[in-house]
């Protein structure tokens, strides 16, 4: 049997989500007197709730294993990140889709503002991440590829698309690994291994090196949501921060609902594994290597 421990986020996690917190509050601060005031307020109280800061971390992880060496290369790409996730549980919390009252601790966007507020701080942040991708002091051509990128991991052959196929699958009978692992690999995979990959990218990596940070944020992709299925199965609220049991209620399709727990947890380790693998490659399979811990953490994370 697979018993997944709960364990605390790795030190490099909670330093890294100070440092991106921080950064995020300054990029707000700095946009405030341009904006109108209620917007400004509905984007802040969503980005600056207490994100994992998971995206952006795996960005500057890869971004260090790939030998880079100066942060603020990679520090507005990695601000994007958060904008783009911020934005896109905004929309997934709405009344037309999860319908969601609490996230990240706290009543959602729609909850606390009012809907049209919500769809269009989420609408600004997603603007913002694409500016963000334009700061830096990285080559054109960089910045290009980091856009297109985004493009085809958030967008309708991605995230988005994978929202869509969750909303379709919702009340469905589905009996389809495969299918639910195409929902997955979009509407959660997809900006993972982005992350993953715009460090390397953003590090000037060379083939190698990039296949091996695309390979770990694919299975790192996959593993991420087969454990939010399996937690919102699991664990409490109060822990998540969201409300949990909502997969079930809404008859979602998910690891957990199609393959029940227990081969869930299984199928996440084998994920973890070959992440892993990847870890290899990069000289990162140090149980110690920030690349190896962060796999670790995201398999047995509490939340
Ligand atoms: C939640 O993502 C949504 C999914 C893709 C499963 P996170 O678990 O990274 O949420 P935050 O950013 O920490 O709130
Ligand atoms: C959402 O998946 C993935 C996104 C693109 C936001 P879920 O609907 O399972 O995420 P939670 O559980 O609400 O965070
Ligand atoms: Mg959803
Ligand atoms: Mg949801
Ligand atoms: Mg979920």
């Amino acid at each position: 049997m697979t018993i997944l421990t709960p364990v605390a986020p790795p030190a490099l996690l909670l330093a890294t989500a100070a440092r991106i917190d921080h950064e995020l509050a300054s990029m707000l601060d700095a946009h405030q007197s341009s904006v109108p005031n209620r917007l400004w307020q509905a984007m802040r109280y969503s980005l600056l709730a207490g994100g994992k800061r998971i995206r952006p971390t795996l960005l500057l992880s890869c971004f260090a294993a790939c030998g880079g060496k100066d942060e603020t290369v990679a520090m507005p790409a990695a601000l994007a990140l958060d904008c783009l996730h911020t934005y896109s549980l905004i929309h997934d919390d709405l009344p037309c889709m999860d319908d969601d009252a609490m996230r990240r601790g706290q009543p959602t966007c729609h909850c606390q503002f009012d809907e049209a507020t919500a769809v269009l701080a989420a609408d600004a942040l997603h603007s913002l991440a694409f500016g963000l991708l334009m700061e830096g002091s990285v080559s054109d051509a960089t910045k290009v590829a980091l856009c297109q990128g985004l493009e085809l991991a958030a967008g309708c052959r991605g995230m988005v698309g994978g929202q869509m196929l969750d909303m379709e699958a919702e009340g469905k009978k589905v009996d389809d690994l495969l299918q639910v692992e195409r929902i997955h690999l979009h509407k959660t995979g997809a900006l993972l291994r982005f992350a993953c990959e715009a460090g390397a990218r953003l590090a000037g990596a060379g083939e190698a090196q990039l296949h091996g940070c695309q390979r770990y944020g694919e299975a790192l992709g996959l593993l991420f949501q087969i454990v939010d299925d399996i937690l919102d199965a699991t664990a409490s609220s109060e822990v998540l921060g969201k409300s949990a049991g909502k997969d079930a209620m809404q008859h979602k399709a998910t690891y957990v609902s199609l393959l029940g727990l227990e081969q869930a947890r299984e199928r996440a380790q084998e994920m973890c594994d070959l992440a892993r693998e990847a870890c290899a490659v990069l000289g990162q399979s140090a149980v110690d290597a920030p690349l190896y811990q962060l796999a670790d953490y995201i398999l047995h994370r509490s939340h």
